[in-house]
């Protein structure tokens, strides 16, 4: 059902954890799954990805695209790291069952509310970038403040 590819990544999952002071960091969450993604970038002063490192709370397939995708942007211009797409990702691993193509899209959209992220503090503009889709940020400052 899994390719090769897929199984080594959700086995050793590359840029696991966090990255302190990160540049921008993206959390979404689908909300069918319940699965949630964290990315954390440290951009340089070029606009260019130093680092990229993820944490999921989710499946082997959300795993293996988390860890596909921050290899991609690693050493890509913030404008490069926007056009990874789920699908060039997926590509990557060699494909993905249909039924999972939803956890490669969520990797996506992680970065891109990370690059939002980073945007948003360096008031930046990064053409294309649209306001993040999922970020479950809010949802969790409001939970907390319940709490
Ligand atoms: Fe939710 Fe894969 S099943 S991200």
């Amino acid at each position: 059902m899994y390719t090769e590819k897929v199984m080594d990544h959700f086995m050793h999952p590359r840029n696991v954890g966090e990255i302190e002071d990160a540049s921008g960091v993206g959390t979404v969450g689908n909300a069918k799954c319940g699965d949630i993604m964290r990315i954390y970038l440290d951009i340089d002063e070029n606009q260019v990805v130093r680092d990229a490192k993820f944490k999921t709370f989710g499946c082997g397939a959300a795993i293996a695209t988390s860890s596909m995708a921050t290899e991609m942007i690693i050493g890509k211009t913030v404008q490069q790291a926007l056009e990874v797409t789920n699908k060039a990702v997926m590509e990557a691993l060699g494909g993905l069952p249909p039924v999972k193509v939803h956890c490669s899209l969520l990797a996506e959209q992680a970065v891109h509310a990370a690059l939002w992220d980073y945007a948003q503090k360096n008031h930046l503009t990064i053409e294309g970038l649209k306001p993040p889709v999922g970020d479950v940020d809010e949802l969790e400052h409001e939970e907390e403040e319940e709490a």
